[in-house]
């Protein structure tokens, strides 16, 4: 038994979440939490909406609404999206909290009294009419990158590069159209050839492990050869203020949103302990040596969780080449693995909410089964190459993997039992087609679990599909459907058992991937309770400053997970006619919804 801190991106408030975004952070953590709770780790896991920055600057400007404003309304619709999603967080929460504040503010001065964060003069853009600064997000030019011509001072949207505005070719302000002066200012920089030597043994123990996705420990070790220190203070009036004399003050400089989100993991765990009554519970998880931790992401964040992040670890450790103290919150751990996905094409597109190539989450959800969602974004997951979502596919693998395999199988084990029995039956005397198809079952639990904790979910899945087939195979084999003599009743009791415990194995690997419709199955085999806990909404207040608005968090209580293991028939439990699981889906679902995207039809 392990503590397992298991660390979610933190989806930027600037808009409801589409496919894409879920498809890389969100679903795959919280497979992966699942299965670390049920093979019996203590796991914790913790996200939130991130909140300053540009983006949501940007996003608010758009619609003549403060950042705040903005922030608080895609807080509460992300939060909706993922708590329908079933995505169990111990603690989904934000980076506007007063506590996210004084843990951003507290590792700044950590970092900086050790030495790491460094102040340098770099160029800041000014209006040559108004003599005032420009923030980094009103300066557009040429990427150097790219070339792409809209890239903004501090990021280009369209190769995803992060930015100086002195990089742009031909900068001007959005605003005004006039060419920036640049005059000199102070900023911060967060030391990281300091750090350079501490993050390359750091890699490098983490590349012997042999764990991390091939291109994530390659991609981290190749940005390490360019290392140089990186502003993480900003010119921008949305975000955490610089806790330092003479920089408190300043209206337009903040923390760089970066450095601030990273700390969201340890903010959030924080939280949570907060939460519980038990300050000191998430030292559990981040002083302890032994205690693994798994940050799930995009492959556009890699930078941040295989090098910022670690880098901000060590310097609030005192563990880079200048030394210094351990940092207050003692010695912190550094990341075990660092799990990045590729991207999700939208029929064969790069997702974009601003060109209107998009599907959202809470489209998808209001239209079709959750579980049919998740089961689309695992079996087609963008692992270790990008994968596309397509609708064709969507209703092809809801109707061929999920309803006729899956629920096929749910469904007459359960129809075939309530007819002939009306309970889970006792077995007689097995014949080796049925110890076969048991032990075949029985011996999953390993093998998909060990697939699990390597972060091969679509394998895992696959195969726990191939087991489903093999159980279909076997009703074909045994066509129980015909023993219907006298003589064959202790045999058809026999094969009915032998479906029944089956289904329930099945459904206990099936159920990380699947939690809704796992809870439906385990009722329709006579179980009672709830078989996978689900996370719910909570409306809380702010812990430090009471007066706030309250905010919606997303918590649960997993205590109850099922064991990743072998569990025997209830034999005697009620089984009734069953209503079933999964909706099969018309053709004409994927011609209607590529009609909606505005994409011509084409013969699915
Ligand atoms: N907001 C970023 C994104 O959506 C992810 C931030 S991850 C964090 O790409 F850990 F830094 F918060
Ligand atoms: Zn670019």
């Amino acid at each position: 038994m392990s503590h397992v801190l298991s660390a979610v991106a933190w989806p930027y408030a600037n808009g409801p979440r589409h496919l894409g975004h879920v498809a890389g952070f969100g679903v795959p953590s919280d497979v992966f939490s699942r299965y670390m709770r049920m093979a019996g780790h203590d796991v914790l896991m913790v996200s939130g909406t991130d909140e300053h920055g540009t983006p949501i600057l940007v996003a608010a400007d758009e619609r003549g609404m403060t950042a705040r404003e903005l922030a608080d309304l895609n807080n509460r619709m992300i939060v909706q999206d993922l708590v329908d999603l079933g995505v169990s967080y111990d603690l989904f929460t934000r980076t506007t909290t007063a506590n996210h504040y004084a843990v951003v503010q507290q590792m700044f001065l950590a970092v900086h009294a050790g030495g790491y964060m460094i102040e340098q003069t770099t160029p800041a853009a000014v209006s040559p009419s108004t003599g005032r600064t420009l923030p980094d997000r009103y300066i557009e030019g040429t990427c150097p990158i790219c070339g792409y011509a809209e890239a903004r001072g501090d990021q280009c949207d369209n190769c995803g590069n992060q930015l100086d505005p002195t990089d742009l070719g031909d900068p001007h302000s959005k605003i005004s159209g006039e060419t920036p002066e640049f005059v000199q200012t102070q900023h911060f920089f967060l030391d990281l050839p300091a750090l350079a030597d501490a993050l390359g043994e750091w890699l490098d123990d983490r590349e012997a492990s042999g764990l991390w996705r091939p291109n994530v420990i390659r991609f981290s070790q190749n940005i390490l050869e360019e290392i140089k220190p990186r502003a993480m203070s900003r010119d921008i009036d949305w975000g955490i203020p610089i806790p330092l004399d003479g920089w408190r003050e300043e209206p337009t400089k903040r923390l760089y949103v970066w450095f601030d989100a990273v700390i969201g993991y340890l903010s959030a765990s924080i939280e949570w302990a907060r939460r519980r009554g038990e300050p000191d519970r998430w030292r559990d998880w981040w002083n302890n040596p032994d205690a693994l931790s798994y940050y799930f992401m995009g492959k556009d964040n890699i930078t941040f969780h295989s090098q910022i992040w670690p880098a901000e670890l060590l310097a609030h450790n005192g563990g880079g080449a200048r030394g210094g103290p351990v940092g207050p919150f003692g010695e912190l751990s550094l990341p075990t693995e660092v799990v990045s996905s590729e991207f999700l094409t939208m029929e064969g597109r790069q997702f974009s909410s601003s060109r209107g190539v998009v599907i959202y989450v809470h489209d998808v959800l209001e239209r079709y089964q959750v579980d049919a969602l998740r089961y689309f974004l695992c079996a087609a997951a963008p692992e270790n190459s990008d994968s596309d979502f397509s609708w064709p596919d969507f209703v092809k693998r809801t109707n061929n993997e999920l309803v006729a395999g899956w629920g096929n199988l749910v469904n007459r084990t359960a129809s075939m039992i309530a007819k002939n029995v009306g309970t889970v039956p006792e077995a007689g005397a097995l014949e080796p087609v049925d110890t076969e198809l048991l032990d075949h079952i029985g011996q999953g639990f390993e093998d998909v679990g060990s697939m699990m904790a390597a972060h091969r979910q679509r394998a895992a899945l696959a195969a726990v599909m191939r087991l489903v087939g093999e159980a279909n195979a076997y009703v074909s084999a045994t066509e129980p459907f015909k023993l219907k003599g006298e003589d064959q009743r202790e045999r058809l009791h026999t094969v009915l058992h032998v479906l029944a415990q089956a289904v329930v194995d099945l459904n206990t690997m099936l159920s990380p991937f699947l939690p809704h419709s796992s809870n439906a199955v385990h009722t329709a085999l006579g179980g009672e309770g709830v078989f996978m806990p689900m996370p719910h909404l909570e409306e809380v207040g702010d812990l430090d400053e009471p007066g706030r608005p309250t905010y919606p968090i997303i918590t649960g209580d997993y205590s109850t997970m099922p064991a990743w293991a072998h569990r025997p028939v209830v034999v005697g439990a009620p089984v009734g006619k069953p209503t079933p699981i999964f909706a099969k889906l018309d053709p004409s679902v994927a011609t209607e919804e590529r009609a909606r995207l505005g994409l011509v039809a084409e013969t699915v």
